[in-house]
């Protein structure tokens, strides 16, 4: 049988255990996994892009567990009353390939973006960060808000969305679960961003945009780009990089992907697991500029789902279903249909099937 994880039960585990504790406990099971980097068997994901949007499949596995996850990135769903993203995903057993965890991973996705976030600014953010600012206030912007206040000591939030309604509702959610985290609405980007540690830019627009520009650096800033993830989808102008040190998840994957994809084949940048690994530097200096082109890589959802599976364990949470049929003799899959006996075929079907 399999196990299956609904969003409510996903919003049973934040209840139960707290949603600092599940960001907390994800960022050490990221850590986990990306300080085994080499015990993966990785690729870029699978994307089938259409006119507004892209489907995605994420898969990856090691030596005993396999994942993989489908996501959407469609930012003018809002408008049709739809999330940008929705994400399932699934775990399976290498050695069988019996999938033990069904479970949901849009809100798991905004969970994990956001602890990979903070895995990343803890080695490359200045560790005297206390101003972030926030551009885009959509469906992830609270998890990148709050893991930041949460783990790694954000005091302000300076917050700006196209749409102000957007931001109005990333306050209220704010107040409602932090009220010791200031968020202040600003006007503009560059309002935004001025006098903030960490610039976290979370839009969704299916265009080549240039949300931050050189002009909004500052010594030392951290720029957190999240929302640049697909062709033709950038959020940083190509100076903004050329001013920093980049950090990205999968190279492959960000070169295709990243707001990267502007750069020649030959810019350099830092594979993540390589400062964990103590094998590339982190933050080198309080003036240094860094950049973390942030896409969104099969790992996290592996470490995600893996953090999934325990706590649902722990906690007595999930349902199991027979996705694959659960036989008595493997050989016998006929009889898990459970047919009384064979009738003739329908006089509609047997006509169109002879035309
Ligand atoms: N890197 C990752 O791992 C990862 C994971 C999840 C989502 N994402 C990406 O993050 C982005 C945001 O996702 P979401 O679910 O919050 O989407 P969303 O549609 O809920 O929110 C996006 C917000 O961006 C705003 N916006 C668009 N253009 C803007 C601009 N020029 N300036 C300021 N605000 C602007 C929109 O008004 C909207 O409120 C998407 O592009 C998504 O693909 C990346």
């Amino acid at each position: 049988m399999t196990t299956l994880l609904t969003t409510r039960d996903i919003g049973a585990i934040v209840g139960a255990k707290g949603l600092a504790a599940c960001l907390g406990t994800l960022v050490s099971y990221l850590e986990d996994d990306f300080s085994r980097w080499a015990e993966f068997d990785k690729s870029a994901r699978v994307a089938n892009h259409s006119r507004d949007g892209v489907i995605e499949l994420m898969p990856i596995s090691d030596a005993s567990l396999y994942s993989f996850k489908y996501v959407n990135g469609h930012p003018k769903n809002t408008r049709a009353g739809l999330p940008t993203v929705m994400a399932f995903g699934l775990l399976a057993d290498v050695d069988t390939g019996r999938p033990e965890l069904l479970s949901e991973l849009t809100l798991t996705t905004a969970m994990r973006t956001a602890a990979t976030s903070v895995m990343v600014a803890k080695r490359v953010a200045r560790p005297d960060s206390r101003v972030m600012a926030v551009i885009g206030n959509g469906a992830q912007s609270e998890f990148q808000a709050l893991a930041f206040h949460l783990l790694l000591g954000i005091e302000e939030v300076r917050l700006y969305d196209v749409d102000a309604g957007a931001t109005a509702k990333l306050v209220a959610n704010l107040r409602a679960v932090a009220p010791a985290l200031q968020a202040t609405v600003c006007s503009s980007t560059a309002e935004a961003v001025r006098g903030a540690d960490i610039v976290t830019t979370v839009t969704a627009d299916k265009t080549n945009a240039t949300i931050i520009t050189p002009d909004m650096l500052a010594p030392g800033m951290h720029v957190n780009g999240v929302g640049g993830d697909c062709p033709g989808k950038t959020e940083l102008h190509a100076d903004v990089l050329r001013a920093a040190t980049v950090f990205v998840e999968y190279e492959p994957q960000s070169r295709i992907e990243g707001d990267l994809q502007q750069m020649p084949a030959d810019f350099a940048v830092t594979e993540f697991w390589r400062v964990l690994a103590g094998d590339a530097a982190g933050r080198t200096s309080p003036e240094q500029i860094t950049v973390f082109d942030s896409v969104g890589f099969a790992l996290e959802d592996f470490s995600a789902l893996r953090l999934l599976r325990d706590l649902a364990g722990e906690l007595g949470l999930g349902r199991s279903i027979d996705l694959v049929p659960d036989l008595a003799d493997p050989k016998n899959l006929f009889g898990a249909l459970r047919m009384p006996a064979v009738t003739g075929l329908p006089e509609a079907l047997r006509v169109a099937l002879a035309a």
